[in-house]
């Protein structure tokens, strides 16, 4: 027996319920496209390799997934059971076991996936389809069991009598069969049903008549099965989503103060007492240190913020920020920022692809962009890097300990050096050696009795 189990995703549909121009399968729940939960729950399956059946916007899916992944292809679409036909070059002249699901169904997981698979094995059967009882079943297909409560086959609600349409276990669309069984039932399917599609729940209704053994694998928790064939349904998995992840991080110890309106992404690390307020969105591979406390509304994507540390209504994208720093209110950390320890990084300041080095402080209206600066630096209100000059960007480096005086433009390529001033109101355009003091404005007149002599003027004509 070949112990490899070739999962099988069927995402070919054309998703015409969502009403949009993106495949079905690439609408994203917690910030990752539909497809890429699938994928992952049954790659986390033992020994398991998924083949995905691309139709609608096969490019778009197969770009997304990426090369290490295998694809069939089904170019018209005739329903589930001609979809699992299209993976016939990956399933021929081998044994062992075949998983087959929708690609629709981001909320399974692997454990569920995991024990159907080891059902089947274990119990020598054919094809085990997974079930789940739903008080209102419309729309899915019915598990038909027989008078000693066998399965029979399964019917489609568009093809079931009344009396079939009142059973409540539904077909989840998740099966695991015996690759040589699957293959036999499925040169046996044909059309003819409400439809006038293939149906693959059709196959284990074959294999059924022919006296192979089929089973049933019962799923108590039935929202992981839930499937997303509309923009409301995206919402509700968006929910249940949310609040898997955010149980997770509860469990594992971390304070998130309102869960229903805390937004993180399913590869997001957060370490032991940390603090979520209300209105965090946390993206992509973020990682958040331990005892950091998030005040409201901040966007972090892709960034890894140190311990202790404390942030409040910022977006920070592709950063690094160290321990006990202080980010916000209002605070905007572009790509390729990384911000040391005991940095102060206060309001409406944006920094941009700059190294800011520990206990330096950049506390208000700022721009810090392709800039070096040093330790225990001291960056006054409203100060500009002025890094482009309308072809290209340049550095400027700010050596530790400086002291920049408030509203000073630093034209750069320009480097100030360690221990040294600017005065404020300064547009610095040369170098400032050590311990100096740069100044860089006109001097100070004042006109004595201006006001009175201007008046005499204006009444004189
Ligand atoms: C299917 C099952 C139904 C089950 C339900 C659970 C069949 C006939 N019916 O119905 O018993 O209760 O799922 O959610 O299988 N697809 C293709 N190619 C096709 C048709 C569909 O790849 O030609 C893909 C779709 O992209 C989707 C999946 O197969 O991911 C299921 O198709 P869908 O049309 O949503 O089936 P349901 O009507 O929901
Ligand atoms: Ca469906």
């Amino acid at each position: 027996m070949e112990n490899k189990i070739i999962a099988i995703i069927m995402a070919a549909g054309d998703g015409t319920r969502m009403n949009s121009f993106l495949p079905k399968v690439m609408h994203k729940i917690c910030g990752y496209p539909i497809i890429e939960y699938v994928v992952s729950s049954a790659t986390g399956v033992s020994n398991c390799e998924p083949v995905v059946i691309l139709g609608n916007g096969a490019e778009e899916v197969e770009e997304y997934l990426g090369a290490d992944i295998k694809y069939a292809y089904q170019h018209e679409r005739l329903g589930t059971g001609h979809a699992v036909m299209m993976a016939k070059n990956y399933l021929e002249n081998r044994t062992g076991y075949a998983l087959v699901l929708a690609g629709d169904i981001p909320l399974i997981k692997s454990e569920t996936l995991q024990g159907l698979v080891d059902y089947c094995q274990k119990g020598d059967y054919d094809a085990v389809a997974l079930s789940a009882i739903f008080e209102n079943a419309d729309g899915y297909g019915r598990i038909v069991r027989n008078t000693s409560g066998d399965f029979e086959r399964i019917v489609e609600h568009r093809d079931a009598t009344d009396e079939e349409r009142l059973i409540k276990e539904i077909n989840a669309s998740i099966y695991c069969f015996s690759i040589p069984s699957l293959l036999k039932g499925l040169s046996k399917l044909d059309n003819n049903n409400a439809q006038g599609e293939y149906y693959l729940t059709d196959v284990l209704g074959i294999l059924k008549r022919q006296k192979k053994r089929i089973g049933v694998y019962s799923l108590y928790d039935s929202s992981q099965i839930m499937g997303i064939n509309t923009r409301v349904q995206l919402a509700q998995v968006q929910k249940i989503m949310n609040r898997r992840i955010n149980h997770g991080h509860l469990e594992n110890g971390v304070t998130i103060i309102d869960p229903d309106n805390t937004y993180i992404g399913p590869y997001v690390k957060i370490e032991r007492d940390v603090v979520i307020y209300p209105g965090n969105v946390l993206e992509g591979r973020t990682s958040i240190g331990e005892g950091s406390i998030l005040y409201p509304n901040s966007r972090i994507l892709d960034s890894n913020i140190g311990a202790k540390t404390q942030i409040q209504n910022s977006v920070i994208l592709e950063s690094q920020i160290g321990d006990q720093t202080t980010v916000g209110p209002f605070a905007y950390i572009r790509p390729g920022s990384v911000i040391g320890n005991k940095v102060r990084i206060g309001d409406f300041v944006e920094v941009k692809n700059a190294q800011i080095g520990e206990g330096s402080k950049v506390s208000h209206l700022t721009y810090v962009g392709n800039g070096e600066v040093g330790k225990n630096v001291n960056i006054g209100c409203g100060v500009v890097f002025v890094n482009y000059d309308g072809k290209k960007k340049h550095r400027t480096i700010v050596e530790d300990n400086a002291f920049i005086g408030c509203n000073t433009n630093l034209i750069s390529p320009v480097t100030i050096k360690s221990n040294s001033y600017i005065a404020a109101g300064s547009t610095i355009t040369d170098d400032v050696p050590n311990n100096a003091l740069g100044i860089a404005r006109a001097r100070q007149i004042n006109k004595e009795n201006w006001v009175k002599k201007h008046e005499k003027e204006m009444e004189e004509n």
